[in-house]
């Protein structure tokens, strides 16, 4: 762009490219011009949507609910989302007043971070994590406060997060089961986290997209131990467990003041989620067993991952909890966006570079959302070129 007018605004400039999305560019091109290529870059279920849930759309469709609606959404499924997280929770929550469904649960968290942050602001986030969190508060002009995590075990770090944390701090941004490292807060750490919230006049983000991605303890949503919505935003969606990805629908529960913001934010940018998914997602949240079933694959895939990773000898990699993700470390001092590249080209397997997930040098993230064989062999291939580095 050459012209005065056509000139790019600093907000635009700001905004980083996705850093997951960037592998998956690259790959594409590659298979564009002929190369075979093992896909473990991204999050999609290699799984198909379960039928019930498409039917219930096309149903939707067939009875002519496709018009706009409400812009929190329609009536039945707010009351089912309201009613569900209620039951979990134990916390009363308002369909009309606590709830807002979004196309998909990045726009849930775009909504309610342009909602709470001003430049000048910041939000703590936990690293590592899921980039997006940073890339939508450098489009706000605010600042993402890194804390890093307990390096053994990914764990929260409540030694360092009170020090982190100042008076222009307006949120802490927390994601359990976590992307990339699939560790999960105990009862304990959040706990610890709501009196932080309590002591601080802190707004808890809780990211818990992957909560139903669980092998191992007991999952424990925020807000059964935060008890109230004053201080608690809690952000989900369909995606990873209804192997819904494309459909685009996430939710967000929270006080009536952040809800109706979002909701303003909302009618300006999409009006509303697209109405056939919001009928199919009423489906979607009575259904429980074919979630379990990818549930039960997911954890076949980790476990006979670890197996491998434990004969590699340049790989090693903390056993996740949930989520569907192996977040590896390797040994070598080639950066990790440079080899996911080296990779990628020499060994046709797409992953994602650790850096992208904060300051996590040493680290490759693979998606256990894609089928056995290729985490396997792509598992190998990175282990084959880290033999030619050291
Ligand atoms: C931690 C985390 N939160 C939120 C999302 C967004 O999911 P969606 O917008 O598809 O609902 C993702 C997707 O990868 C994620 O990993």
């Amino acid at each position: 762009m050459t012209s005065k007018n056509n000139k790019l605004s600093k907000c635009a400039l700001r905004v980083p490219a996705s850093g997951t999305l960037k592998m998956k560019i690259l790959s594409t091109e590659l298979e564009a011009k002929g190369k075979e290529i093992i896909h473990l870059e991204i999050g999609q279920p290699n799984f198909n949507t379960p039928t019930e849930i498409i039917e219930a759309a096309y149903n939707a469709m067939k009875e002519g609910k496709t018009g706009y609606t409400s812009s929190k959404g329609v009536r039945p499924l707010l009351e089912k989302i309201a009613s569900v997280h209620s039951k979990d929770t134990g916390v009363e929550i308002d369909p009309k007043r606590n709830v807002i469904t979004t196309p998909g649960a990045k726009a849930s968290l775009f909504n309610a971070l342009v909602s709470l942050v001003d430049p000048g602001d910041n939000i703590a986030v936990i690293s590592p994590f899921w980039p997006s969190y940073s890339g939508i508060i450098q489009f706000i002009g605010a600042e993402t406060r890194v804390v890093q995590a307990v390096t053994e075990d990914f764990s929260f770090p409540e030694e360092s997060i009170k020090d982190a944390i100042d008076k222009n701090t307006k949120a802490l941004l927390i994601n359990s089961p976590s992307n990339p490292t699939g560790t999960i807060y105990d009862l304990d750490t959040l706990k610890f986290i709501n009196d932080l919230s309590n002591d601080n006049d802190l707004m808890i983000i809780t990211d818990e997209i992957y909560k139903k991605i669980i092998f191992e303890g007991k999952y424990h949503q925020y807000l059964s131990v935060s008890q109230s919505l004053d201080r608690t935003l809690v952000i989900d969606g369909l995606s990873k467990s209804h192997a819904m990805t494309g459909w685009r629908f996430g939710y967000a529960i929270g006080n009536k003041e952040l809800v109706d913001s979002m909701n303003k934010v909302q009618q300006n940018i999409s009006t509303c989620v697209n109405t056939p998914t919001q009928w199919a997602a009423i489906k979607a949240l009575e259904l429980e067993e074919p979630t379990m079933k990818m549930v039960a694959e997911y954890k076949i895939r980790r476990d006979k991952s670890l197996e491998l990773i434990e004969q590699c000898d340049y790989l090693s990699c903390r056993k996740p909890e949930g989520a569907f993700y192996l977040f590896m470390k390797y040994e070598g001092s080639i950066p990790s966006n440079k080899l996911a590249v080296k990779i990628l080209e020499e060994k046709g397997v797409a992953l994602t570079a650790g850096s992208v997930f904060g300051n996590e040098e040493n680290y490759l993230r693979i998606s256990l959302a894609s089928g056995l064989v290729d985490i396997l062999e792509g598992i190998k291939r990175t282990n084959d070129i880290l033999a030619t580095l050291q």
